[in-house]
């Protein structure tokens, strides 16, 4: 995972453009959250999809900025005042903190566009054209998955969802550009139909189950820990899964799904081994 985040960084640092690029505001913010230390686990799920369908990481390369600088993007905007309204991200105080909320929701909207142009600058093989990735990631990170399960989140608050009403939040919050991570790195190594339904189903188990923990952690670890607040769900009366399930029964449903992902791997072999050992950090992680 070091490995592959370590090509990550240095590729957006290569593809973003400088901080002096006129006008500087802007593109320190945008730096200034990228590098803010994140854990690159969608860009990393997406350069060891393409491993594990027998492709090469450059193939992969932009696709896998693409899908942190969406995330990064929906962090931004995510800790922004009028959201969850945190202070503290990625180990730093937040980008609105440090360039105000104009600029904030700016830096935003630009990771959000610069993301389709690297998009555009990948170099997929025929059964897969740029196209069909553009609408991947489009739908992925728009109002019928992300954006829409930000909305769920937003109108759950001071309300006390059902289990499902919370698992269809996350699914599309979280899950969905996690699933989409793993589709185009597998689509950028050329992966079979069948192939790519089973990482697409070994996707949606991880997003879920990352969601889960995160909830999970945010009831029961510390800001020293995590990099960014905790308890903030409970502070805006988030509909969690701790909240529904209980923290015990959360881990649990958690793992359940972990192990659907590793039994969805089983045709890749040893190849997948890489794919098998990120579903475990969804697990074990602290952070
Ligand atoms: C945090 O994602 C937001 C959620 C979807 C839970 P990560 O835990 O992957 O955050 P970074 O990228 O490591 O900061
Ligand atoms: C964030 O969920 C999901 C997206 C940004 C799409 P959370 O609000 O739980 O994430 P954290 O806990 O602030 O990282
Ligand atoms: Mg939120
Ligand atoms: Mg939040
Ligand atoms: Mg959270």
């Amino acid at each position: 995972m070091e490995h592959a985040a370590a090509r990550v960084n240095a590729a957006l640092d290569r593809f973003l453009p400088p901080e002096t690029a006129e006008p500087p505001a802007i593109h320190k913010a945008m730096r200034y959250s990228i590098f803010a230390g994140g854990k690159r686990i969608r860009p990393v799920l997406c350069l060891t999809a393409c491993e594990a369908v027998g492709g090469k990481i450059a193939a992969a390369i932009s696709l896998a900025c693409a899908v942190e600088c969406i995330h990064t993007y929906s962090l931004i905007h995510d800790d922004l005042p009028s959201m969850d309204d945190d202070d503290f991200r990625r180990g730093k105080p937040t980008n609105h903190k440090v360039f105000g909320e104009g600029i904030a929701v700016l830096a935003g909207d630009a990771l959000l566009t610069e993301a389709f142009a690297l998009v555009a600058k990948s170099n997929p093989p025929k059964r897969y054209p740029v196209r069909v990735l553009v609408r991947e990631l489009a739908f992925a990170a728009g109002s019928l998955r992300l954006i829409a399960g930000q909305v769920q989140d937003i109108e759950g608050e001071n309300k006390r969802l059902g289990l499902e009403e919370v698992k269809r939040t996350h699914l599309n919050k979280t899950a969905a550009l996690i699933t989409a991570s793993i589709r185009l790195g597998a689509m950028a190594g050329n992966t079979t139909p069948v192939q790519l339904r089973r990482l697409t189903r070994y996707g949606q188990n991880l997003g879920l189950a990352f969601q889960v923990i995160d909830d999970v952690l945010d009831a029961t670890s510390t800001k020293e820990i995590m990099g960014k607040s905790v308890r903030a769900d409970e502070i805006n009366r988030k509909s969690t899964f701790p909240n529904v399930l209980g923290v015990d029964k959360s881990r649990q449903f958690a793992a359940d799904l972990i192990a659907d992902a590793h039994k969805q791997l089983k045709p890749f072999g040893n190849k997948a081994e890489p794919l098998h050992a990120i579903a475990d950090f969804f697990l074990t992680r602290k952070h």
